[in-house]
């Protein structure tokens, strides 16, 4: 994945991690990238998560051949990326940490052991360091996805260092499609910060770019636009496609049953794409996203001690975390003798910017019968125009 001659890469693949950042599956691993530009001031981009020292270290052995570097740019303080700054200080204590003053600030939080004569150079906001034939450019990314976050161009091969921007799950090598796993990491992660991702975009569009090399996920060389065009959705809220997600959390069945009777009603009408998910099985963090991906959603809970069943709760709280808005939604409850749980969905809703509920909510008596048919086939007219 070396990015020319002298950008070379250095990352390495996670494949054996239980749940990244403690809460995501990642089905094909991650990758933590690190690239090394060979220069006269040779420079390290990142460091990698401290599960994956020592096979990083050897590769930056092997690409430095026997020299040391000048620089190691911090561009991100997470432990996924500067985990191993320690362990990178004490095979090659004379580089010069490149940072700004957030940088260092929660560097020295995280590592109380560093040596008091680490070299540090706090670097400005488009600001320029020559490495030689090569020049870095520092613009500040704060939010995407921490206050301290830089990106980095390099001027003379015109290549973007994006930091968590533009990552994706999934190690490189991954065959498959980059938006799918690209959008459940940009939603779930970076999904909050959109005002703070479109910044960062619009001081990129003054840069010709020819490579975006992100900490996480594949170097993007080709087609940059339709990268940038997901970006730019994701980051306003927009909705990518026009379809349906019917979300549901079911105890027994009966609820589970009237989402897949609407889904197939939709389905019928020709709403072209519909998705089912069950809160109480399916990956949480990819249901956010496909909430995301689509103009509307039916929400369908069944009425728990008087409340949400969790899932369906725990599904509304991460869409409220990661600003999710200007959508429509429909709900179907469900409850034996009190049902609640659409009334509970409508106030969690409200809580958003800009959601516009259907008056045509679905009530569910225990179980589905000729009346719930007739009351999902009016909601399913009303989601098909
Ligand atoms: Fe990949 Fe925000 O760290």
């Amino acid at each position: 994945m070396d990015i020319t001659k002298e950008i070379v890469y250095a990352g390495v693949n996670d494949k054996d991690i239980d749940l990244f950042e403690s809460q995501y599956v990642v089905k094909n691993g991650v990758s933590y990238n690190s690239y090394v530009i060979l220069d006269e001031k040779i420079t390290v981009m990142d460091t990698v998560d401290k599960r994956k020292s020592g096979e990083w270290l050897a590769n930056l052995e092997k690409i430095l051949g026997g020299e040391k570097p000048f620089y190691l740019v911090v561009s991100h303080l997470e432990p996924d990326h500067a985990g191993s700054i320690l362990t990178f200080l004490e095979k090659y204590p004379d580089t010069v940490l490149l940072g700004n003053a957030k940088t260092f600030l929660f560097l020295d939080q995280f590592f109380a052991a560093l040596p008091k004569d680490t070299k540090k150079q706090t670097v400005t906001e488009g600001e320029c360091v020559s490495l030689g034939k090569h020049t870095l450019q520092f613009f500040f990314a704060p939010m995407v996805h921490w206050p301290e976050v830089m990106v980095t161009y390099e001027q003379t091969e015109k290549v973007l260092f994006s930091a968590d921007g533009f990552g994706k799950f999934g190690t490189p090598d991954t065959k498959e499609e980059w938006a799918d796993e690209a959008r459940r990491y940009y939603i779930n992660i970076v999904g909050k910060y959109g005002a703070s991702v479109q910044a960062l975009m619009k001081k990129a569009g003054g840069l010709e770019i020819h490579t975006i090399a992100p900490l996480h996920g594949p170097v993007l060389r080709e087609n940059l636009g339709y990268y940038l065009e997901k970006y730019d959705i994701w980051s306003s809220y927009r909705p990518e496609e026009s379809g349906v997600l019917i979300a549901y959390a079911s105890i027994h069945g009966n609820t589970a049953e009237a989402a897949k009777k609407l889904e197939g009603m939709l389905r019928h009408k020709g709403v072209g794409k519909v998705k089912l998910t069950d809160l109480s099985r399916d990956d949480m963090a990819e249901a956010v996203a496909d909430a995301f991906c689509y103009d509307k959603m039916v929400l369908a809970c069944a009425t728990y001690d008087g409340g949400l069943f969790p899932c369906m709760e725990d599904f509304l709280a991460h869409l409220k975390s990661k600003a999710y808005q200007k959508r429509t939604v429909a709900l179907v409850e469900n409850g034996t003798w009190a049902p609640l749980a659409g009334k509970c969905m409508k106030k969690l809703l409200e809580e958003m910017k800009e959601i516009k509920v259907l008056e045509n909510m679905v009530t569910i008596k225990s179980a589905v019968n000729e009346h719930t048919l007739e009351q999902l086939e009016n909601l399913a007219d009303e989601l098909s125009h």
